[in-house]
């Protein structure tokens, strides 16, 4: 069922080039004038150009690079992650949308894309930016058969795969932050967020959400973002194919997904510690409320960062964020 929103964009696509009256669009519709011109302004907040003359009525002159449900098909060449796929213009969070599904049986692999998210999350119930066509916003369902203290795993698992695809398609050497943070010249261009949905101590599925930073220009972020964030087109200079790289990452992602099914975290571990920004670096972080510091050593077998702290102590940190020194 198309919302308004999308039902007059359907109406513009259709007679895209010539004008279409504010009366046609409001009777077809049924909806005022007023609602037509709100549902435009809508569509020009997600990129659309559209042309307004009182006389006339509206005209879409230029449509934006919008993911292409069969495009993104024609490229993803995995057995099953993204082989069922929804797109999505605008919703809240696609970690929402993909949870619903799991929930109502989905399988494994199927992803959730969106142009837009309202209601981005981030780790630590912090907002997630995620302004429409600039960006890739996607949640993937896992069932792994995993007992549920090896999840962090899947996250360090996640960061590897979309660090080696971004490499890949587009030459930029971004790194890892443990424990998924991908960065480039210490700004943050891409976030991973594993959610579990866990009963009877047994984990039933995990959402993992991505979020990249991808087409985004200097002016596109909001003040507070400008020094911490960054994009693959402000690192590459070049604008990047959105579809290209879902496609890689969804590769990566299946490839290593099946090792670790086979061969344990081991090899993984190896591949995140090679991608590190992390590791033989000054770290801060807090254990158990207690502020430390230390040189990051690497990951032991469930996937904890090592630190050696100024005392020749080696301790493990589990959960929370660690700080990199200079
Ligand atoms: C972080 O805090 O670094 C994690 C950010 C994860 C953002 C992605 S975007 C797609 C998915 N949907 C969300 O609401 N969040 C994740």
């Amino acid at each position: 069922m198309m919302n308004k929103h999308e039902q007059l964009l359907r109406l513009l696509l259709d007679s895209e080039g010539s004008d279409i009256s504010g009366e046609d669009i409001s009777r077809q519709l049924n909806i005022s004038r007023t609602a037509v011109w709100k549902h435009v302004n809508k569509l020009r907040k997600l990129g659309y150009e559209i042309d307004a003359s009182p006389r006339l009525g509206y005209r879409l002159s230029r449509r934006p690079e919008w993911l292409q449900q069969e495009e993104l098909a024609a490229a993803i060449d995995t057995r099953r992650f993204g082989q069922e796929l929804r797109v999505l213009m605008t919703t809240a969070s696609t970690q929402q949308v993909a949870m619903e599904l799991a929930e109502s049986g989905m399988a494994e692999g199927l992803t959730v894309l969106a142009e837009e998210q309202t209601g981005g999350r981030g780790r630590f119930g912090r907002k997630w930016f995620s302004p429409p066509g600039k960006g890739i916003w996607m949640s993937i369902i896992l069932r792994p058969q995993q007992p549920l203290q090896y999840t962090s795993q899947l996250t360090l698992l996640t960061g590897v795969a979309v660090c080696r695809a971004i490499r890949q398609c587009t030459g930029v050497q971004a790194e890892i932050k443990w424990p998924n943070d991908l960065l480039v010249n210490g700004r943050k261009l891409c976030g991973i967020l594993l959610e579990s949905a866990v009963e009877d101590q047994r984990l039933r599925y995990c959402i993992a959400g991505i979020g990249i930073d991808v087409n985004m220009e200097t002016d596109d972020y909001p003040e507070e973002l400008k020094k911490l964030a960054t994009s693959l087109r402000l690192e590459s200079g070049k604008v990047i194919n959105r579809t290209e790289l879902i496609a890689a990452i969804l590769s990566e992602l299946e490839s290593l997904y099946d090792l670790y099914a086979e061969q344990g975290f081991t090899p993984i571990a190896s591949l995140w510690e090679a991608l590190s920004a992390s590791i033989g670096r000054r770290i801060r972080s807090v254990i158990r409320g207690e502020t430390v510091e230390g040189t990051a050593m690497g990951l032991d077998t469930s996937g904890a960062l090592l630190l050696r702290l100024d005392d020749g102590q080696v301790v493990p940190v589990f959960s929370g964020e660690i700080e990199l020194k200079p």
